[in-house]
Order: structure tokens, then C-alpha cells, then sequence
């Protein structure tokens, strides 16, 4: 039990009141898959992995105790050793790796649910702390602003080095290596993570890209190594299992200035993504964590109308702006981020307007099962999935 639960995490709530019949809450098919309800568990960052980027057993606990979600998006996992940013995050290059996931996506499954893998490049957003001294890699070599999360703490981040061209089709490889690792740990399919100024953003945005080769310039040849990394992914997993998170409006990390032309860009790309058949489009909606406001020109309805999959909402939703949301037809899913550190059995509680439990930010990230795998459902109890076999 975390040291300092919020204070209504498991009170009786007298003023709860039935959800239980919102379309928000029913059973839906995207694809070839049916979601037991359209919320959908935000990739949630937790820093619990050892140094060589192995998930700790009591992740199955955590993973399991969510598994009401109609679909889970692991925490960004990193495609490659060169992929790291952050102290303590998970891999799928190692075959390590994949065997501590494994039973990850079991107790996820045994408690009948679906779970895909979020596949991560953080670029320039790292430190070369964490390449043993060598530098960061990135489109072009231009610094963010802030701090990298080292194992020795925070640390300013530095002048990435821009990859040279002949090396952009390695990382395409190593997506897609990432893919099949995934698929050899149980995973229901994965999500490339373009958002939050990772990699792939960063060759998305002008602002971060100032190539002049065939991965720069012009808004196709910006694009063009994102949508051979979704290729590559595809080609193991078909486009029905491969979704795509994207943030069109996020400046953070790294203080990452927008798109210069931000709906020319991201529409050429949702229209690429569709056309390529992706089973879901995962939108964050202005600046994640911050804001849903967002610049007069950016019209997140206008890239939803774009694409031919399903569409999944983020940032700052309740249960109430998604039913909002879906009844005006703008979005099909809808995930939530905070929401679920300190509610695991969050989709419950939603159906009976339980209240919800706030996880302190101390527990966001690093340390052990604490604050992560034992906060209590409703009914007061911590599930242990291991016991479950
Ligand atoms: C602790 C924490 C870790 C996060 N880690 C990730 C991540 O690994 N990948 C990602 O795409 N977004 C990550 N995010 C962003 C969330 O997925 C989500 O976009 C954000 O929390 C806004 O949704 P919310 O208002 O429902 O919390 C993280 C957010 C938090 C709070």
C-alpha cells in the first residue's frame, strides 16, 4: 500500500450513481478485435526496469490489475539500445527482454484483456549518459530544451548528433526487429509512438528537422522515414494490429517548437496511415498533461475526418467528455493516462461513479512495487496476478 494514498481512495462514496449503461462503457469491435468498452489504458512511462532494460515481475500484478480496460497501451518501450532516453525504461531488443514480458501479456490475458506494446525512439530527448558517453541521436543536430531522467538524476540535455543518411534505414530495421520480438512476447499488436517529440516526430516537424537529404525538406520526404518505420512494422504484423500515437500539438518535451504548417503535415501523414490501413490513430489532443487548448489553426476533428480506422482520444478526458465526444461522432476510444497509476480497476469505478484515487507524483516514476502494483480496487483489495496460475 503506498505511504500516502489519496484520501478518498477506498471511502464509500455516497454520492456515486450508475454509468453502467454509457456507450462509453459497452462492448465494441475495432478491427478484428473486440474491446470489452471503449477505454482504452494510456501508455504510462513508470521507470520500474533494471539497467538492462527488463521489466520486473510484479509489472504482471500492475498490467493485470488494469486488464478491465478495454485495450492497454503498454509504457513506450525502446526499439534499441540507441533508442534510450530515460533511466530504467523497458526494451524488446533483448531476448531478456521478451521473457520478462511474456508474463506480462499472460496475466493481462488471463484476466480478459488485450495489451499492445508501445515501440519508442526518444532521439535527441536523452543523454549520452546513457549510450555510454556517445551522443544522442536526432534529424539534425539542434539541442532540446530541459532535462534528460539519468540513472544519476536529472541532467541538462546536449547537442545531438544528426544521423547521416545510409544509417536511417538500420533504425527501420531495428522497428522492425522490435515488431517481431513483440509478437514473440504474446503482444495483441503494437503502437508506434510518433508523439511527444520522440524520433519519429522529430523528422516529422520542421522544427526539429533541417535535413537536406531525402529525409528533409519537403513535407514527403519528412514523413518518409516515419511511414517506412510503420511499413516495416506492418510487414510483421499486418495493419490491422499496428496503431500510431501522434501529438500534432505538444511542445513538451524538450520545448519542441510545432510544425510550421502543422495541419499540411500531419494531414499528408494521416492520409498516408490510412491509406496504409492502420487499425487506430491515438490523438493527443493539445499539450499532453497541460492543456486541450490548442493554436486556431489546429483542427483535431479535421485529421480524425481523414482517417479511415478508428480514432482514440487523449488528454484530459472524463467519462463524461467521452460520451460527449462519441455521441458527436469525433472520436471511437478514448484513453486515459493518470487516471489509472492509482485506480486499477478504473473502468469499474467509472460505471458506478466510485471516486477515484490520485497517485502521488513520487510514485510516477522509479522504485519498486510501491505506489505501482499496490494500490487497492474498490473492494479494498490488491490483486495479485502471479497467485492466479
Ligand atoms: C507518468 C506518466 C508517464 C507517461 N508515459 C508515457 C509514455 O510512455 N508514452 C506516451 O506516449 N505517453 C506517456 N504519457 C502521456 C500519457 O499517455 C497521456 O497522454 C497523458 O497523461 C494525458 O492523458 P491524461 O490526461 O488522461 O493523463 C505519460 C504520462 C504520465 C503522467
Amino acid at each position: 500500500m503506498p505511504n500516502s494514498p489519496a484520501p478518498n481512495s477506498s471511502a464509500p462514496n455516497a454520492s456515486a450513481s450508475d454509468s453502467s449503461a454509457s456507450p462509453v462503457l459497452q462492448p465494441v469491435t475495432i478491427g478484428d478485435l473486440t474491446l470489452a468498452n471503449r477505454i482504452v489504458m494510456a501508455p504510462l512511462t513508470r521507470s520500474r526496469s533494471d539497467e538492462q532494460g527488463v521489466p520486473p515481475a510484479f509489472a504482471a500484478d500492475y498490467y493485470g490489475q488494469r486488464a478491465d480496460a478495454g485495450l492497454i497501451i503498454t509504457e513506450a518501450t525502446n526499439i534499441s539500445a540507441q533508442a534510450r532516453g530515460y533511466a530504467m525504461t523497458p526494451g524488446i531488443w533483448s531476448d531478456a527482454q521478451v521473457a520478462a514480458w511474456r508474463p506480462i501479456v499472460d496475466a493481462v490475458h488471463r484476466r480478459g484483456g488485450l495489451i499492445f506494446l508501445q515501440l519508442w525512439h526518444t532521439g535527441r530527448i536523452s543523454h549520452p549518459d546513457l549510450h555510454d558517453g556517445a551522443l544522442p541521436v536526432a534529424p539534425s543536430a539542434i539541442k532540446a530544451e530541459g532535462q534528460a531522467f539519468t540513472n544519476d538524476g536529472m541532467k541538462d540535455f546536449v547537442t545531438p548528433r544528426a544521423l547521416e543518411t545510409d544509417e536511417i534505414p538500420a533504425i527501420v530495421e531495428d522497428y522492425r526487429r522490435a515488431a517481431t520480438q513483440a509478437k514473440a512476447a504474446g503482444f495483441d499488436g503494437v503502437e508506434v509512438h510518433a508523439a511527444n517529440n520522440y524520433l519519429l516526430e522529430q523528422f516529422i516537424r520542421d522544427s526539429t528537422n533541417q535535413r537536406t537529404d531525402r529525409y528533409g525538406g519537403s513535407i514527403e520526404n519528412r514523413l518518409r522515414f516515419p511511414l517506412d518505420a510503420v511499413r516495416a512494422v506492418v510487414d510483421v504484423w499486418g495493419p490491422g494490429r499496428v496503431g500510431i500515437r501522434i501529438s500534432p500539438a505538444t511542445t513538451e518535451p524538450g520545448k519542441t517548437p510545432l510544425d510550421g504548417s502543422v495541419m499540411q503535415t500531419y494531414g499528408a501523414f494521416v492520409d498516408a496511415l490510412s491509406a496504409i490501413g492502420l487499425l487506430y490513430v491515438h490523438d493527443i489532443e493539445g499539450v499532453t498533461q497541460q492543456t486541450r487548448d490548442v493554436p486556431d489553426d489546429v483542427d483535431f476533428h479535421a485529421l480524425r475526418k481523414r482517417f479511415s480506422g478508428a480514432y482514440i482520444a487523449n488528454n484530459q478526458y472524463t467519462l463524461d467528455l467521452a460520451e460527449k465526444t462519441l455521441a458527436e461522432g469525433d472520436a471511437d476510444l478514448f484513453s486515459f493516462g493518470r487516471p489509472f497509476l492509482a485506480n486499477p480497476d478504473l473502468v469499474a469505478r467509472l460505471r458506478t461513479g466510485a471516486p477515484l484515487a490520485e497517485a502521488p507524483k513520487q510514485y510516477w516514476y522509479g522504485g519498486g512495487a510501491v505506489g505501482y502494483s499496490d494500490w487497492p480496487g474498490m473492494d479494498g483489495q490488491i490483486v495479485v496476478t502471479g497467485d492466479e496460475r
